[in-house]
């Protein structure tokens, strides 16, 4: 464990593949080693993170094996701390955020359902369905926009989308200000959190994005397998499945790093065939070479999250092999990385194992219980 007195990354305005090429030579991690302060986190489950220690001082904080810190993107402006991670934790439940209070960060990111609705699409306030699927909100402390377009690029401007979304939490920001202000419980925590009891939006937006960054996945079979050369973490047939994974199925063309993600937009022409096809990272871009792209997620916890894709229309795994060994569904937009590819009958099963190996070893948090 590792203890440092403060955590805050600057967030650079690098493109990210030079920053994910990019490693931190020796020199640059001792003196990152000194600026930054450290802390303690079991895994995504959070409950005993923060307990008693001693609050405000030092933040113990263990990555799960496989996760690095040195890629934690946090602004410098909202250094984790577990007091806000607490608040965060709070409101991310808290259902009196929306309209009518009946949804929460929650409603779609379900820790339960392995943070996702486990639907096709989400469904808001007054039963409304959107038209994209609930990501899961798993170490997106480490992706470099939020979102399936990476419209926000930060978790902080992420968490007050949904808020005033109207098919989602379908409240305005002063609304859920006032309803956060009228709990009286609350103060304490605004208190410990910030130094006042003033509730603002960028306040919410700050602690919910706290407690975002501990939802951490790692020590994984696969991260044993290559953090500890554990040569029984994998069994055999997710051994070859890793080798397909990094070799001929060609994954890691996309689904590179410890997060298992490039972070950039592809085409893979999953719901181009619809009447009016989502376009994706054009509405961001306006580049038409945009169209039908979306952001290539990480796949850990792949088996709590189906279905999948942006539009939720893959249902199990199988179909997202079956879906890369066509080479996508062809449309003037595709990825020219996407290649029909050759694979056999036994070689999808290894691909299959080799993706259930990427489960974290983390159980769902328990809701909290809320301020009155
Ligand atoms: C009604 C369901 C719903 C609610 C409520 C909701 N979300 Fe989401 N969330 C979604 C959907 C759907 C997306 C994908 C939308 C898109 O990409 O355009 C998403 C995307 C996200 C992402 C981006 C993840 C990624 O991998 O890009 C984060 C983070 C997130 N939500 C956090 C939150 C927080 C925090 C709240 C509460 C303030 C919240 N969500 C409330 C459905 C919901
Ligand atoms: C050209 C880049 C690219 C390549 C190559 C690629 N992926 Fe993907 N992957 C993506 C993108 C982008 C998405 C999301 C697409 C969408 O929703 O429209 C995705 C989605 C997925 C999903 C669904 C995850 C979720 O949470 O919904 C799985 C599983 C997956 N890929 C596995 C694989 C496997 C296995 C391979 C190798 C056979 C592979 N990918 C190759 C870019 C890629």
């Amino acid at each position: 464990m590792r203890q440092i007195d403060k955590v805050c990354v600057k967030i650079p305005a690098v493109s990210p593949p030079a920053r994910l090429k990019r490693r931190l030579n020796l020199k640059e991690r001792l003196i990152r080693g000194l600026i930054l302060i450290a802390f303690f986190l079991p895994g995504v489950s959070g409950d005993q993170a923060f307990s008693a220690e001693e609050p405000g001082k030092k933040f113990y904080f263990e990555l799960p094996l496989g996760l690095e810190q040195d890629y934690m993107q946090i602004p410098e402006d909202n250094p984790l701390t577990p007091e806000k991670a607490e608040l965060g934790k709070l409101l991310y439940f808290d259902p009196r955020l929306s309209k009518d209070g009946t949804v929460s960060c929650a409603t779609c990111h379900h820790p339960a359902k392995g943070f996702t609705d486990q639907a096709p699409v989400s469904t808001g306030v007054g039963g409304q369905k959107g038209t994209r699927s609930a990501p899961a909100v798993i170490n997106a402390a480490f992706m470099f926009s939020q979102f399936w377009d990476g419209r926000a690029r930060t978790l902080e401007d992420q968490a007050k989308g949904p808020i005033e979304n109207p098919i989602e939490m379908g409240n305005t920001h002063e609304g859920a200000v006032n309803s956060v202000k009228a709990v009286k419980g609350y103060a304490p925590y605004f208190q410990a959190a910030f130094g006042s009891e003033e509730v603002t939006m960028d306040r919410i937006a700050k602690a919910i994005a706290s407690f975002e960054r501990t939802v951490l996945s790692g020590n994984s079979a696969w991260d044993r397998h290559t953090q500890l050369k554990d040569a029984s973490a994998l069994s055999e047939s997710a051994k070859r499945g890793l080798s397909l994974f990094e070799g001929k199925a060609r994954c890691t063309q996309c689904h590179v790093g410890f997060t298992l993600s490039d972070s950039l937009f592809h085409n893979l022409g999953v719901g181009m065939a619809a009447k009016e096809p989502d376009s994706g990272r054009f509405k961001v871009t306006g580049q038409d070479k945009d169209r039908g792209a979306f952001k290539t997620p990480g796949l850990r916890d792949l088996i709590k999250t189906a279905p999948y894709m942006h539009d939720g229309s893959v249902a199990t795994l199988e179909e997202v092999i079956e879906l890369y060994v066509r080479g996508g569904e062809a449309n003037p937009w595709l990825d020219p990385k996407m290649r029909p590819l050759d694979l056999d009958t036994q070689e999808k099963r290894d691909l299959l194992e080799f993706l259930k190996s990427l489960e974290g070893d983390w159980q769902p948090m328990e809701p909290p219980t809320l301020p009155e």
